[in-house]
């Protein structure tokens, strides 16, 4: 199965991919966790992307496409996958178009206060990336993972301007793909305000029923 998992910064996306990964075995590819890597390792990519990643904006179209049609040629992903967080502008979702079919569309709805208390409390650990949550989520030693011990830490732009300065630009950029999507009939809406695990359920009992 193919999804692209469509959402505001904070959805909760990356978090219901690792369950879906878990359950089903199907691959994530996270453009943000590739750019960060890449940020993390400094590499060419990453040099060019840090700055502005680190202030909420957007990675140009043409270095994104590129970078996701190289990724889908892998053999991995050749039956099923994850996109978290790619499309994210008209012009990436006419070019996946050209680049693979796709199973169904999973758009994300949370208010932005939600979505702006999530980012301001999410860690994440810094070796294995497992993402927590201080109040909601919180890993059972404070600072540390629960998988692999390693020191928690927080996202660069998960800073409350930039947090702000990111939602702006899903607004304007991203949430149009909503209705690109209403009109060919692949959108499948869940409420991500509710716990975790019922998203969780609700997409895992739709997989297990081939139901899209
Ligand atoms: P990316 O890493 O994709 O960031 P994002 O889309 O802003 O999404 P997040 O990772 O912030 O949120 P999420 O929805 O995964 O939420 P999470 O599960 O962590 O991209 C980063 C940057 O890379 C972009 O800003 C851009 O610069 C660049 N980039 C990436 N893709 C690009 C593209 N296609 N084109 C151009 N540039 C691109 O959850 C958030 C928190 O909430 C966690 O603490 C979690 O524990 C908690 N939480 C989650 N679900 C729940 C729940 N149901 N109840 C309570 N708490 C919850």
């Amino acid at each position: 199965m193919k999804f692209v998992f469509l959402g505001p910064p904070g959805a909760g996306k990356g978090t219901l991919a690792a369950e879906i990964t878990k359950e089903f075995g199907i691959v994530q590819i996270s453009t943000g966790d590739i750019f960060r890597a890449a940020i993390k390792n400094e590499t060419d990519l990453g040099l060019q992307v840090k700055e502005l990643i680190e202030a909420g904006g957007l990675v140009s179209d043409d270095l994104t496409i590129a970078l996701v049609k190289e990724r889908l040629e892998q053999d991995d992903v050749k039956e099923s996958f994850i996109l978290d967080g790619f499309p994210r502008t008209i012009a990436q979702a006419e070019a996946l178009e050209t680049l693979t079919d796709l199973t169904a569309v999973i758009d994300f709805s949370v208010e932005d206060d939600v979505l702006i208390k999530r980012l301001c409390g999410r860690r994440l650990c810094s070796g294995c990336g497992k993402i927590y949550h201080i109040e909601t989520m919180p890993p059972k030693r404070e600072g540390l993972c629960d998988v692999c011990g390693q020191q928690l830490m927080t996202r660069k732009d998960d800073t409350l301007e930039v947090v702000k300065s990111r939602l702006k630009n899903y607004h304007a950029q991203t949430a149009p793909l909503i209705d690109f999507y209403r009109k060919k009939n692949m959108l499948f809406t869940i409420d991500a305000k509710r716990p975790i695990s019922d998203s969780v359920k609700e997409l895992g009992d739709k997989i297990k029923t081939n139901s899209f």
